[in-house]
């Protein structure tokens, strides 16, 4: 009898990574690959990688290290075990992995992923196979289309890619080197993956793109279609009850994008919109193309529009030539805004960004005081809009078992985590939950009623997958 062969897939980095390890999975799944959340298992450990900074890259070579020594565990008790390095570090240092790594089977970049099937019967041993093209033609649609099973298995909320790669070109980026240029994909083809996952169960979809406001695809008549006429489009699919996207640029959040906010009610009130710094000369340096006025006016539109929308937002501190006193202009927006949310990391340096080139550089030292500073008054503002919660009665879409028997969890409309005794509700649901605390990971909420025509059946989420924090 043959033997099931199993998969373990790991992501690191971003959303995107998330979207595509689950489509690889999908690609290996037509090869006779179940997924595996125990690497142990695993004839094939895929690690979906990511290079936005230095110790994101340092994560890949020492989970292969890791490795390297399960498979020779394995090869003791006659178990072959294949290793596939994918995403963005294979895109920019593919030929680097090969050298460093002789435990590599298969390196292959973001763009061609669907050739993994060749790619792996291609490989042989110490012969490794290298994909890092950026093809003319689609990846989505060489990929298979998404089984009900496997989307059910993931829950009901999910990713849906969009739009990939980015022409922004922030001087500290790598993102537009190992993801490519912009693409958007046709309007039709993401209203077909999204009727299906709706099919399937699917309640929420989180609309991604590294700058997913740029979307500018094709639509049934031919014509360029924005982000904000696609949201239309797809609020009206049966069973689609909240429609999010991420990430977002300041710069692309035009009138219609805007006006959805207020429009759609399908639309959930919560935006990630990077801001990064906020002295205009920083801004300039990194090649944002936008003032911190500038963004906070852009600001004012949004909730003039959806005046009850959550931001959040990336900042990073210590690029090069940062002062106090500018870092004091980052501190300074902070308290305009008022973010519900944030990530906020320290400059690293990328070679071949021209930010990498600066002299300048901020010591380290710096850069953690800054950071410690910056983070205590995001989370300062994280805490204070979640005590605003407490009182409300809020909409939650329940997603999952929480941590304690009995109890429920699922998400806000503003994002924020909520649990609650089980009662009636079933994951899928959309339930009001009338919010008696704000702990420090979640909302505590206490049931009022499950609306009519709210439920759906329930999804089991698997647990197959583990993705770290970019
Ligand atoms: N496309 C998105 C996010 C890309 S990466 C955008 O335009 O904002 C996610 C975040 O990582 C960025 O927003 C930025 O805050 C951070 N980041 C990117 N490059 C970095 C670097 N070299 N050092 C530190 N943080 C970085
Ligand atoms: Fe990177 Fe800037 Fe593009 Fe975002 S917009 S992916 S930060 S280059
Ligand atoms: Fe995402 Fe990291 Fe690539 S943030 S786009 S996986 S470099």
């Amino acid at each position: 009898m043959l033997r099931v062969k199993k998969v373990h897939v790991k992501s690191y980095g971003c959303q995107m990574n998330v979207y595509d390890a689950e489509r690889m999975a999908d690609v290996l799944a037509k090869e006779g690959y179940v997924e595996t959340a125990r690497i142990e298992d695993a004839d094939l450990v895929v690690l979906n990688t990511c290079h936005i900074r230095e110790k994101a890259v340092e994560k890949v070579y020492s989970e292969l290290g890791r490795v390297r020594e399960l498979k020779s565990e394995r090869a003791s008790a006659g178990r072959d075990t294949r290793v596939v390095v994918a995403g963005c570090v294979a895109q920019a240092e593919g030929a680097e992995i090969v050298r460093r790594a002789p435990v590599v089977d298969v390196v292959v970049g973001p763009q061609s992923y669907h050739r993994l099937p060749q790619l792996l019967a291609a490989a042989g041993p110490a012969r490794p196979a290298l994909d890092t093209d950026f093809p003319l033609d689609d990846k989505f649609q060489h990929l298979p289309a998404r089984e009900r099973a496997a989307i059910r298995g993931r829950g009901v909320s999910a990713f849906l890619t969009v739009q990939e790669g980015c022409d922004k070109f922030c001087t500290f980026c790598v993102v537009p080197y190992t993801r490519g240029a912009e693409v958007s994909r046709p309007v039709a083809a993401i209203v077909a993956e999204a009727e299906r996952l709706a099919d399937a169960g699917v309640r929420e979809f989180t609309l991604l793109g590294q700058n997913v406001n740029a979307y500018h695809g094709v639509g049934p008549d031919g014509r360029v279609w924005t982000l904000g006429r696609l949201l239309g489009r797809l609020a009206r699919i049966e069973g689609v009850a909240r429609l999010r996207y991420t990430t977002s640029h300041p710069r692309d959040m035009d009138d219609e994008l805007i006006a959805a906010h207020g429009e759609l009610p399908a639309l959930m009130p919560y935006l990630h919109l990077p801001v990064q710094a906020g002295a205009d000369h920083i801004l300039a340096a990194m090649n944002r193309r936008h003032t911190a006025d500038g963004y906070r006016r852009l600001i004012d539109r949004i909730r003039a529009a959806r005046p009850d929308i959550a931001l959040s937002s990336d900042f990073i501190v210590g690029f090069p030539g940062e002062s106090d006193a500018d870092f004091a202009e980052t501190l300074r927006l902070v308290d305009d805004v008022r973010f519900a949310s944030a990530y906020s990391f320290k400059y690293s340096i990328r070679p071949g960004t021209p930010a990498a080139d600066l002299g300048e550089q901020v010591p380290e030292a710096v850069k953690a005081a800054r950071l410690a500073e910056l983070q205590a008054r995001l989370e300062r503002d994280r805490e204070a809009f979640n005590r605003t919660m407490v009182g409300r009665t809020l909409d939650v879409l329940v997603e999952r078992a929480g941590r304690q028997p009995g109890q429920l969890a699922g998400k806000s409309p503003y994002l924020q985590g909520v649990h609650f005794e089980g009662g009636t509700a079933a994951v899928g649901d959309i339930v009001p939950l009338a919010i008696v605390a704000a702990q420090p990971g979640s909302l505590l909420g206490r049931q009022a009623g499950v609306r009519d025509g709210d439920r759906r059946a329930p999804v089991v989420e698997s647990p197959h997958r583990s993705a770290d924090a970019a």
